[in-house]
């Protein structure tokens, strides 16, 4: 059973009945944490969000945001041979870590710009986050879905007052409907990871994360276009240097990890297809605003296969009677996989390690998530 982390006065904690919390270890990198010297805080200048726009983030997204529960699981911990500190982003409002960076950008919008309204394409959490947004602040959000979105994230997307438009599952198809809506509306585009007030948006978990725990080792976060790693790891290393911060992508049937082919090389892989995973939400490619944040900050991605991933959410939700998505048991499935361990010295001293739940809008009448999902010998 999962037990909520002791938290700081304003941090939510779950209501349970789980084993008590983890007792407190001390501030820094304890002895047993990875030794090494401190980076540089990242210049303020240098990418398209600072620790400043972090913070200021958080300050629009208080009362209207929640702050998510740290959760623990001694048996997941026992598995993982380290304490992991579960982010529990399923409970964001949305149910995903989206509702972040969609408020934030809403919030910025002059009241002349607001009034004409946003747009955006996206497959998914994005959607319904922008859509959700855009309803509190009593504006119109137009949402450019394709058509094999899973069904209940355009539900949700149409039930927070979203105009949804359906389109071909192409990214050349969903980027011109929505410059159509956008030239027919006047409405502003907020694009689902590569925008600085999104990226900040996002890196508002690191700051409730370090909040709640502030002695870890390493934070594992999914990656997609992007957006929540690059806010993450902005506020991270800007918080605490020492901490790592990870990366987990899906390798897809047809290994596709743009991120990983993208830090390998040393600049941004643009032409990787696809990947075909059942990670939805995890099939976007590095932007050009998140690619430097991710090269310099991120300091490993680990690739995972899909049946580490259903592996994970099992875990999850079996252990830890938690709701997840694909794209959010990614994090797991990369802290419990050889590579975490095989990644790098530094990674595989880590005691103490974050792990994002970015999302638990999952599509329950998606069945081929169940078929053949046979139980790993855990
Ligand atoms: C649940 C979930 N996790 C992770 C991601 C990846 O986020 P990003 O594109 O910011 O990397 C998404 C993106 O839609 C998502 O919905």
């Amino acid at each position: 059973m999962a037990a909520p982390v002791a938290a700081p006065p304003r941090a939510a904690a779950r209501d349970g009945d789980g084993d008590p919390p983890e007792p407190r270890r001390g501030s820094g990198a304890g002895p047993a944490g990875p030794a090494v010297p401190p980076a540089a805080p990242p210049a303020a200048s240098r990418y398209a969000a600072n620790i400043d726009d972090i913070r200021a983030a958080a300050a629009r997204l208080a009362g209207h945001a929640h702050v998510t529960p740290v959760l623990t699981c001694s048996s997941i911990d026992k598995l993982a041979g380290r304490s992991l500190f579960f982010k529990c982003e399923v409970f964001q409002k949305g149910g995903a870590f989206k509702f972040r960076g969609a408020f934030n950008s809403v919030s910025l919008l002059s009241d002349e710009a607001a009034r004409r309204g946003v747009a955006t394409h996206s497959s998914g959490n994005h959607a319904a986050a922008l859509a959700l947004a855009a309803q509190l602040r009593g504006i119109p959000a137009h949402i450019v879905v394709p058509r094999d979105a899973p069904a209940c994230k355009v539900d949700a997307a149409r039930g927070y007052g979203g105009r949804v438009v359906l389109c071909d599952p192409t990214m050349a198809a969903r980027e011109a409907a929505c410059a159509e809506i956008v030239a027919a509306t006047g409405a502003t585009f907020v694009p689902p990871y590569d925008h600085g007030p999104v990226i900040a948006g996002q890196g508002t978990i690191a700051l409730e994360l370090l909040e709640q725990v502030p002695d870890l080792d390493a934070i594992v976060v999914p990656v997609s276009g992007g957006g929540m790693i690059s806010g993450i790891a902005l506020a991270a290393k800007s918080i605490n240097p020492r901490c790592l911060v990870l990366a987990a992508e899906p390798r897809g049937a047809n290994d596709a990890a743009d991120a990983a082919a993208s830090k390998a090389r040393g600049e941004r892989v643009c032409d990787a297809p696809k990947p075909e995973t059942i990670a939805d939400g995890l099939q976007a490619r590095l932007g050009e605003l998140t690619w430097p944040v991710i090269r310099d900050l991120v300091d490993e991605v680990i690739t995972v296969s899909d049946d580490e991933i259903v592996d994970a959410m099992r875990l999850i939700m079996t252990r830890m009677k938690v709701v997840v998505e694909p794209s959010g048991a990614a994090g797991l499935a990369a802290a419990l996989s050889p590579a975490f361990a095989a990644s790098s010295p530094r990674a595989a001293a880590a005691r103490r390690v974050g792990v994002i739940l970015c999302g638990g809008n999952l599509d329950f009448d998606a069945r081929r998530f169940w078929e053949g999902w046979a139980p790993a010998a855990l």
